[in-house]
């Protein structure tokens, strides 16, 4: 059986993704597997930024309120509160994950004495939010055992039903956690926390362009994200959606003029002078994975890469188990596995030394896995790639085995 055969898509499939693949700035001979750290961004999305800062520098004064950026940024906006299912008016666009949970997590009256509910997992710059505010405020941090993997959604909400109280004022999850790829379930784990009266704060850094989203109907408080991961935005682009309740209740860490302009959720917005070109094209981003199907195309590939790595990763790699379930329903483009009595993370120093492979190995429930990202400038010959280089540098390489 030829490598190609094993592989679940047609060849002209193949190639239309190896096309797709040449938009973007990749050097060829890297296979990027990290995509959940910091996704590229395609040529047009890069071309179309630099086509605006050459208008804008040729007239910075007129350009920067005017006819030229503002209308652009609002675009963005509309496009994005599309793809989230919610409305413009509840998004604020900021840099990225950190700055969006920091808005409600710094800006909210947080009560004396009563307990914040997180997992093990969440985010360290999330967790750093919390300890912080936790000293600052006087909060009990809970912080409940995520399982890993769960064998059903209702194992993750158990989870945290377990460390629920009425005295809980906050609750903060993942949609997708960082760690395994895990895809939370949000909508069950929002009615959790309002059944308890407390406030459902979700990190969907790595969600927004993975997995399908519509806040109308997840009906949870805060929703953060970086669109600079899976949507393929600009760096420094997120965002931070806000229940309606609270765009006027939420102290701003940041005051300038957007306070005064207006009582939608983009008072919020990242402020002062600066560059608007990254949240200018955050709309163009959006408009290039529409343009080639992003629920029809893009995302029946990946998760079929994805798919794919599980399986080959069992079959080939002996010692490795999954750290992420099968099931689709709490899975999407990140894929994770432990390899027994191997050093991951010394193997992907040779990942990269010797194949140019960038992939990272995390840590959690005193587990150590390979995190793998792939999207859809990922292709079956980069899975079958790092799997091989895997078994050869096992082999070869006395240092990667524990005693
Ligand atoms: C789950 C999660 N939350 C928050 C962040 C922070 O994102 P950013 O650095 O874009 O603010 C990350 C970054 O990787 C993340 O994985």
């Amino acid at each position: 059986m030829t490598a190609q055969s094993r592989h679940p898509i047609a060849a002209e499939e193949a190639a239309y993704w190896s096309d797709i693949r040449k938009q973007f700035y990749l050097m060829d001979d890297v296979t990027y597997l990290q995509g959940g750290t910091v996704g590229p961004s395609a040529r047009p999305v890069i071309e179309r930024i630099i086509e605006l800062m050459r208008e804008f520098e040729a007239d910075p004064l007129h350009r920067r309120h005017g006819d030229l950026l503002r209308p652009l940024v609002e675009q963005s906006r509309e496009k994005l509160a599309r793809f989230v299912g919610t409305t413009p008016d509840r998004i604020a666009l900021v840099l990225n994950t950190t700055m969006g949970m920091n808005i409600p997590g710094q800006g909210l009256i947080w009560e004396r004495g009563s307990d914040v509910l997180l997992s093990d997992q969440e985010y360290p710059a999330v967790r750093a939010l919390w300890t912080w505010l936790a000293e600052r405020d006087g909060l009990n941090l809970n912080y409940v055992p995520l399982p890993t993997p769960p064998s059903s959604p209702r194992d993750i909400v158990e989870a945290y039903e377990a460390g629920i109280t009425d005295n809980t004022s906050v609750v903060v999850f993942s949609h997708v956690y960082f760690t395994t790829g895990l895809v939370a379930p949000i909508k069950e784990l929002t009615r959790l926390a309002h059944a308890h009266g407390a406030v459902a704060m979700v990190d969907g850094a790595h969600a927004v362009g993975m997995v399908p989203l519509d806040l109308s109907d997840v009906g949870c408080d805060f929703y953060a994200s970086s669109s600079h991961k899976w949507l393929l935005a600009p760096k420094g682009v997120g965002f931070l959606y806000m229940d309606a309740k609270y765009q006027n209740k939420v102290r701003p860490v940041v005051i300038g003029h957007n306070m005064r302009e207006t009582d939608a959720a983009s008072r919020y917005d990242v402020n002062g002078t600066r560059d608007l070109t990254p949240h200018a094209c955050l709309g163009d981003a959006i408009d290039y994975q529409l343009d080639i199907g992003w629920e029809s195309r893009i995302r029946p590939y990946c998760l079929g890469l994805a798919r794919y790595l599980k399986a080959q990763a069992l079959e080939r790699i002996r010692g490795a188990r999954l750290t992420i379930p099968m099931d689709e329903s709490m899975s999407g483009f990140i894929s994770s596995f432990s390899i027994e009595g191997i050093d991951l993370p010394k193997v992907c120093e040779y990942l990269w030394k010797d194949y140019k492979i960038e992939v990272t190995a995390i840590g959690a429930n005193d587990l150590s896995f390979f995190r793998v990202s792939t999207h859809f400038y990922d292709s079956y010959e980069d899975i079958d790639r790092f799997i091989s280089a895997i078994n050869e540098i096992i082999a070869k390489q006395p240092d990667v085995h524990l005693d």
